[in-house]
């Protein structure tokens, strides 16, 4: 498989098998991602991997969190606040196309929670990832942590796994620093649930398009 390949192969996968990816599997995929580039080589990122009882528990106290009505308190804005223009009208096509292949009409609101909700059962990912960097750095170092969580999801493709990046895992952090899982004075990007897909699930369907290149891209000569 070649970059292209990659690049075009991957997808959110938010359907998994139970199967657990090996231990020298996952160190190699790992050993490789960290080659992404960074600002001054500065690797800003901390991934911290939760598998196996682990997994099963972080997910019980994320869940004892929002039952209990606790507020998400994400360390970094959400990528998803105060959107407008053509970035909300993106947001808004992203929901109706996930929803229509899921077959939920608008106005089924518990349905599209109970969707929502997924993120913290980790779509059923028997590994997920939690991606922080130091409280104090900023957009341009956030660059840097981007590159690697791409890095990261071309390399489980390319191992023949499939992975689905979350902003929503850093909404509620605790749980996740209670298992030592945050470096000390960083904070959570996003988290990344991944494992391998299970081709079978209807959720896997939805393909996200693209805007087309002249609108992201200018050429000038
Ligand atoms: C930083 C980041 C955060 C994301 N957060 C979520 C999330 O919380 N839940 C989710 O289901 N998908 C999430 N996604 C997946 C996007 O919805 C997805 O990448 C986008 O719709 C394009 O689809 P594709 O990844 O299948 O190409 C996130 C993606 C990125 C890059």
């Amino acid at each position: 498989m070649n970059v292209t390949e990659a690049v075009k192969a991957r997808r959110s996968i938010r359907g998994f098998k139970p199967d657990p990816v090996s231990d020298d599997k996952l160190r190699e995929i790992l050993e490789v991602a960290r080659f992404a580039p960074s600002n001054c080589n500065t690797q800003p990122w901390h991934l911290t991997v939760v598998s196996g009882e682990a997994r099963h528990k972080l997910q019980e106290a994320i869940f004892a969190e929002i039952n209990a009505g606790k507020a998400p308190n994400p360390a970094f804005t959400p990528g998803d606040q105060g959107l407008a223009d053509v970035y909300k009208d993106r947001q808004f096509q992203c929901a109706m196309d996930y929803y229509r292949v899921m077959g939920i009409e608008r106005h089924e609101r518990d349905k599209r929670t109970a969707l929502v909700m997924k993120n913290w059962e980790f779509f059923d990912a028997p590994h997920v990832g939690f991606i922080s960097m130091p409280l104090d750095f900023g957009p341009a170092n956030a660059v840097d942590v981007g590159i690697y969580l791409q890095t990261l999801m071309l390399i489980l493709v390319e191992k023949g796994l499939a992975s689905v990046p979350q902003g929503a895992l850093a909404l509620y952090p605790d749980p996740v620093k209670a298992m030592g899982g945050v470096p000390e004075g960083s904070g959570i990007l996003c988290g990344l649930s991944f494992g391998y897909e299970d081709k079978g699930e209807r959720i896997n369907d939805v393909i996200m398009d693209r805007a087309p290149l002249e609108e992201t891209v200018t050429l000038i000569s």
